[in-house]
C-alpha cells in the first residue's frame, strides 16, 4: 500500500532544508543587496566579488538589471509600482536561491526606504546585508556608460532615478562604498572583512 512507503523507505521522511544544503556547500548563505545611482558601480564590484568568493571555494548568483530586466521582469518599468514589483520578484527569487544555500549578490537601485524594507521583510532581516554604492549623481553623469544620463537629461526617459524620480539614502548599510576613493580590488577587500564571517559554515 502506498501508506505504507514512508515506513518500508524512512528516507522518505526527510525533507531537505536550508542548512542540509548549506552543509553540504560548506557555506552560510545570505543575500548581499547593493543600492545605489544607475551607474554608480555596483555591477563591476558585485562581478568582482563573485570572482572573489568563487576563488575561495563559494557558491553565488549574481542578479542585477541585465540578467532580471530581460527576463522575469520584462514587462516592467520604472514607475514606482513596477520598481516595487521588480523589488519584490527579486526578494522572493533570491529566498528560493537562498533555501539551497546559496549566496545571492543583487545589484539593483532599489531607490527607497521602502522598497529595501520590503526586501528585508521578504529575505529575513537576518539575511541581509547591505552595501551601498555611494557614488555622487555627478560622477555617474559624467561616466554615463549608457549614455543614458544624457537621454534622461533631454526628457527622453522619463521618471529617472537622481534626475526625475528619487533616490534615498540607506540610514544604516553594513558597509559603504565611496567608489571615488577606493578601487575595486580595495572595495571587494572590505566587503570581504565583514562577508566572510557570515559565510563561513559553523558546525
Ligand atoms: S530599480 O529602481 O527597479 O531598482 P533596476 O536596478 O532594476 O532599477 O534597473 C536600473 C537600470 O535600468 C539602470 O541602471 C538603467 O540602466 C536602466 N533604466 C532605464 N530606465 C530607468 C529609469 N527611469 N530610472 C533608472 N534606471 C533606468
Amino acid at each position: 500500500m502506498i501508506s505504507d512507503i514512508p515506513n518500508l523507505h524512512p528516507i522518505f521522511d526527510k525533507i531537505l532544508n536550508r542548512n542540509d544544503k548549506e552543509k553540504l556547500l560548506n557555506q552560510h548563505s545570505v543575500v548581499v543587496w547593493f543600492t545605489g545611482l544607475s551607474g554608480s558601480g555596483k555591477s563591476t564590484i558585485a562581478k568582482a566579488l563573485e570572482l572573489e568568493l568563487h576563488s575561495r571555494g563559494y557558491i553565488s548568483k549574481v542578479l542585477d538589471g541585465d540578467n532580471v530586466r530581460t527576463g522575469i521582469n520584462n514587462n516592467l518599468g520604472f514607475s514606482d509600482e513596477d520598481r516595487k514589483e521588480n523589488i519584490r520578484r527579486i526578494a522572493e527569487v533570491s529566498k528560493l536561491f537562498m533555501e539551497c544555500g546559496i549566496i545571492l549578490i543583487n545589484c539593483f537601485i532599489s531607490p527607497t526606504c521602502i522598497i529595501r524594507n520590503q526586501v528585508k521583510e521578504i529575505v529575513g532581516t537576518e539575511n541581509y546585508f547591505e552595501i551601498y554604492v555611494n557614488t555622487p549623481l555627478e560622477t555617474c553623469e559624467k561616466r554615463d556608460t549608457k549614455g543614458i544620463y544624457a537621454k534622461a537629461r533631454k526628457g527622453l526617459i522619463k521618471e529617472f532615478t537622481g534626475i526625475s524620480a528619487p533616490y534615498e539614502e540607506p540610514v544604516n548599510p553594513d558597509i559603504e562604498i565611496k567608489t571615488e576613493e577606493m578601487s575595486v580590488e580595495q572595495s571587494v577587500e572590505i566587503i570581504l572583512k565583514k562577508l566572510l564571517p557570515r559565510i563561513e559554515y559553523k558546525k
